[in-house]
């Protein structure tokens, strides 16, 4: 293991998941059981690159404080435990519980290695827990589902109770084709195809960690779209990972998309009309949990890029996970889209540090308090060409991370080239655009959450996120707001959070 480095290591996020000292991607099987919410994650126990691919684990009672269990589901000589899900088996349909007991199921990749007979495929296999999470018995028949391919991965199970019956779905993706299958079975074990979606949309990497939930529109239970994400590597709106959604309905055998803008292969010259679950370059192989009460969903992401996913100068930990996130659906100008927001537990017990209402030109600082901060912020625009407010910077305006609003272009931009330290990688100094619009009243309006190496950014009434890493200067904590070539008016509040 590596020792500590007290410089790294003051980039341990202090809301966000991150590995005591190993290495972290994809989160998996996130299942919230009798008030405990279960973060598996793809881990490497023996390393902080990536390798050696084992389920890890983490509890959480509030989303906030999460406790890193033993590794759940370990690599062995046969197989890497890749990315997949967990189910509560409720009804024991699978028989792998004690009679009327409920298991918890997982659903993952076993990504076989040269010692194994199935060597050179990745196909689907079971494990299941009879101590809500804690420890795991690799299934005797596994795997449960193979295609003999060597691309087939990353299985999503939920139950399906809707006009067709009431079974058990898989989405998977074969990713070198830009395929999403479904699959039905009745006890997790057998599995039948059903259909398969894609290409469709971004197809500039391959496809990966689906997910295939349903979601009221505005809240009307009566009034429910099915959403799929899909993530995708690379080939995102601003290089590298990402992950992109459709809207529309699932049958019960066939998923078919209202939202899709292009079918079958593309160049990527229509990326920015696609609907993306994050515009940023740090958020990927996002899925949801299963098991949350009260038909919500929330969502978590990978908060790094297969870019330079492992050279990113943390250490002895690599790689956090982003916050836990509430998404929805809406509707507009007629067209279902989903809505995100940091979930309200993760910034509970926050303590508001400041106000201000200013009309800026050029810049004005105000002071950042703590480096971890939820900031709420408004723009109106005035004669200025851009504005926008820099975060983790410095009063003398050399360094920190630019959230700019070009109202003239329609787009966001967040911009790390002085973010920190970015000499680690040549692609990871950049700046990402996403497409935005004003809300009617005509003000910019944002939430921005800032942690020690992160800041997650949620416009336009959270229909526009983005997601990046930063890394900088640990004493950096100054605010700016700015204007260029003109005025532009802005409200900051602005909470202390850690
Ligand atoms: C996505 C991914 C998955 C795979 C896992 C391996 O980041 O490539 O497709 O299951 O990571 O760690």
């Amino acid at each position: 293991m590596n020792p500590a480095t007290p410089t790294l290591e003051a980039y341990r996020p202090a809301r966000h998941f991150a590995a005591r000292d190993t290495w972290l991607n994809d989160p998996n099987g996130l299942v919230f059981l009798d008030g405990t919410y279960h973060l598996y994650f793809q881990n490497n126990p023996y390393g902080n690159v990536h390798g050696n691919l084992s389920w890890g684990h983490a509890t959480s009672t509030d989303l906030v404080d999460w406790v890193e269990q033993p590794v759940a589901i370990r690599c062995d000589e046969t197989e890497e435990i890749f990315s997949g899900s967990i189910v509560v088996d409720q009804e024991n349909t699978s028989g792998l519980g004690a009679a009327g007991t409920a298991p918890l199921v997982a659903l993952y990749t076993s990504a076989y290695r040269p010692a194994s007979e199935h060597q050179g495929t990745q196909a689907q296999s079971v494990a299941w827990s009879a101590d809500g999470g804690y420890t795991w018995t690799k299934y005797a028949g596994n795997p449960v589902l193979t295609r003999n391919s060597p691309e087939f991965r990353d299985p999503k199970v939920f139950r399906y109770e809707g006009p067709a019956g009431s079974y058990w779905v898989m989405a998977a993706v074969e990713a070198l084709d830009f395929a999403v299958l479904l699959y039905r079975s009745d006890n997790l074990l057998d599995w039948t195809y059903l259909s398969t979606f894609g290409p469709a949309n971004g197809t500039g990497g391959v496809w990966e960690c689906p997910d295939l939930f349903e979601l009221p529109v505005d809240g009307n239970p009566e009034r429910t779209k099915w959403v799929l994400t899909v993530n995708m590597n690379p080939g995102g709106p601003n290089g590298g990972s990402a992950g992109q959604y459709f809207v529309g309905h699932f049958d019960g055998t066939r998923f078919s998309s209202e939202t899709t803008v292009t079918e079958g292969l593309q160049d990527d010259s229509r990326l920015a009309d696609y609907h993306w679950l994050d515009w940023g370059r740090d958020y990927y192989a996002a899925v949801s949990f299963s098991n949350v009460p009260a038909g919500r969903r929330l969502m978590i992401g990978w908060m790094n890029n297969w870019q330079y996913a492992n050279r990113i100068p943390t250490a002895p930990w690599r790689s956090p996970m982003s916050l836990v996130r509430d998404v929805w659906l809406t509707e507009i100008a007629g067209q279902p889209r989903l809505v995100q927001a940091i979930a309200p537990e993760v910034t509970a017990g926050a303590v508001a540090a400041a106000r201000t209402e200013v009309a800026v030109a050029g810049s004005v600082a105000v002071d950042g308090g703590t480096p971890v901060q939820l900031l709420h912020v408004t723009f109106t625009p005035e004669s200025a060409d851009v504005f926008g407010i820099v975060v983790r910077g410095t009063a003398d305006g050399t360094a920190g991370t630019r959230i700019s609003i070009r109202p003239g272009a329609g787009s966001l931009v967040l911009d790390r080239t002085l973010s920190g330290d970015t000499g680690f990688d040549p692609s990871f100094a950049s700046a990402s655009t996403a497409p935005i619009l004003p809300g009617p009243d005509g003000t910019y309006s944002f939430r921005i959450f800032v942690d020690h190496c992160s800041v997650e950014v949620f416009g336009q009434d959270g229909l526009v996120s983005m997601t990046e890493l930063i890394f900088p200067d640990p004493a950096h904590s100054t605010i700016s707001l700015f204007a260029d070539g003109g005025t532009a008016g802005a409200s900051l509040q602005l909470w202390d959070v850690a």
